[in-house]
């Protein structure tokens, strides 16, 4: 974390510190439904608070492109925050102007106070140097905890550190650290899991991956493409077979950088998409013509369990079946537990992240068992692709 500023390089004392959350919950008629990012950013805020700090939070709810759309407002939100941290939290009705200015000049030191969604205007995503002053003008300095949108460069999270000292909070530390230990300065062997529909959206995160890790474990739909574009027949299974070239590409790169690829030897078919259908557990060379592969086979499984305990590295992106429907979660919930029980015995290092993931491990009841499951989708990918994160950029001690 050396090469980062973080709160231990700030005196938040009488200070107005613009915090950046990711306040992006999954929500349901108005109330949210899983509160993990609301939880995460608890201990920055109370920090904050309790050194005599005015914490604003900032942030974005949905799409709203520039619009002020009623069911977007992070009032919502206000309630299970305030639940969360155990204090009161007051709310302004704009993030910049009249409303913001006043709500941020009637706090005193301690308290807390969301300012509405910043994507309710268009100078948020399009990083508007005059949206981000309107911004810091409510501000004296800026922590961002939201290292789930830091692959966005929009005035909140990468606009405000042009004007404004600049740290990193808390949960956005506890990422950074994690990420690092996952594939930045990993203890190696590294093996990392990818599953997932497609190839087509992680063809990136597979190049970079197989330039970095001792063992790629590929399952999920993507791995149903590598398997066809090896001649074996997968039926009527989700499969790229325009990405038959792509495939072999990353095979090649993987034998030049000594990483090992294992894709699955046994398979789970059905002849129908839906929760319960009839199925079976078939070698890859024996797929029926009608058959769907749906997830993997107890062999494939043993395989990955193997190549995890010969590991100290763990990544994982992607569910390896469709986990979403029972009984096709097992390759998912057998091998996650695996992680997680290595991961106690402490042999170990377990980061997971992106989309589903979260949802499976939680899912398989294991997320707590793993060393760390990041909250954060297209951030997670595109550090997982290698690249550099505009809002995490602006953060390091050089810049
Ligand atoms: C997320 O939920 O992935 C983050 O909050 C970023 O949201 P976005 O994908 O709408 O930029
Ligand atoms: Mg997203």
């Amino acid at each position: 974390m050396s090469t980062f500023k973080t709160i231990d390089d700030l005196d938040v004392a009488g200070k107005r510190v613009l915090v950046r959350a990711d306040l992006n919950v999954p929500m349901a008629d108005g109330r949210v439904t899983d509160t993990t990012r609301i939880d995460r950013i608890v201990r920055t805020v109370i920090e904050i608070a309790d050194k005599g700090g005015k914490a604003i939070l900032l942030a974005h709810f949905g799409r709203p492109k520039g619009a002020v759309v009623a069911d977007m407002s992070l009032k919502s939100v206000v309630e299970p925050l305030a639940e969360a941290l155990g204090r009161p939290v007051a709310f302004a009705a704009d993030c910049v102007g009249p409303d913001a200015a006043e709500a941020v000049g009637n706090m005193v030191p301690g308290e807390v106070l969301v300012l509405e969604n910043t994507r309710f205007h268009a100078g948020e995503e399009a990083d508007d140097d005059g949206f981000a002053r309107q911004l810091a003008a409510n501000g004296d300095v800026f922590v961002n905890d939201a290292f789930s949108a830091a692959h966005r460069a929009h005035a909140s999270t990468v606009g405000l550190a042009r004007h404004l000292p600049a740290f990193a909070g808390r949960a956005m530390q506890a990422e950074l650290d994690a990420l690092e230990s996952g594939l930045g300065a990993p203890k190696r062997p590294v093996v990392a899991v990818v599953g997932g529909a497609k190839v087509s959206t992680k063809i990136a995160l597979l190049e970079n991956l197989v330039a970095r890790v001792d063992t790629l474990v590929i399952g999920g739909g993507m791995a149903n493409t590598f398997l066809a574009a090896n001649g074996i027949d997968v039926g009527k299974s989700l499969c790229e077979h325009d990405l038959a070239e792509t495939a072999h590409k990353i095979v090649l790169a993987a034998v030049d950088a000594g990483c090992d690829i294992l894709l699955p030897s046994d398979v789970v078919v059905a002849r129908e998409f839906v929760a319960n259908a009839e199925h079976g557990t078939v070698p890859i060379n024996r797929i029926p013509p009608d058959g769907m592969i749906l997830d993997l086979g107890a062999q494939s499984v043993r395989s990955i369990n193997a190549c995890i305990d010969g590991a100290a590295t763990l990544v994982w992106n992607g569910p390896l079946g469709a986990f979403e429907i029972e009984p096709f979660d097992a390759a998912t919930v057998a091998a996650a537990r695996h992680a997680a029980r290595c991961t106690r015995a402490g042999h170990l290092v377990s980061v997971a992240g992106g989309g589903d993931t979260v949802a499976a491990l939680n899912h398989a009841g294991v997320a707590e068992g793993f060393s760390y499951v990041s909250t954060a989708g297209g951030a997670f990918l595109e550090w997982m692709e290698g690249k550099a994160l505009p809002g995490v950029e602006v953060l390091r001690k050089t810049a």
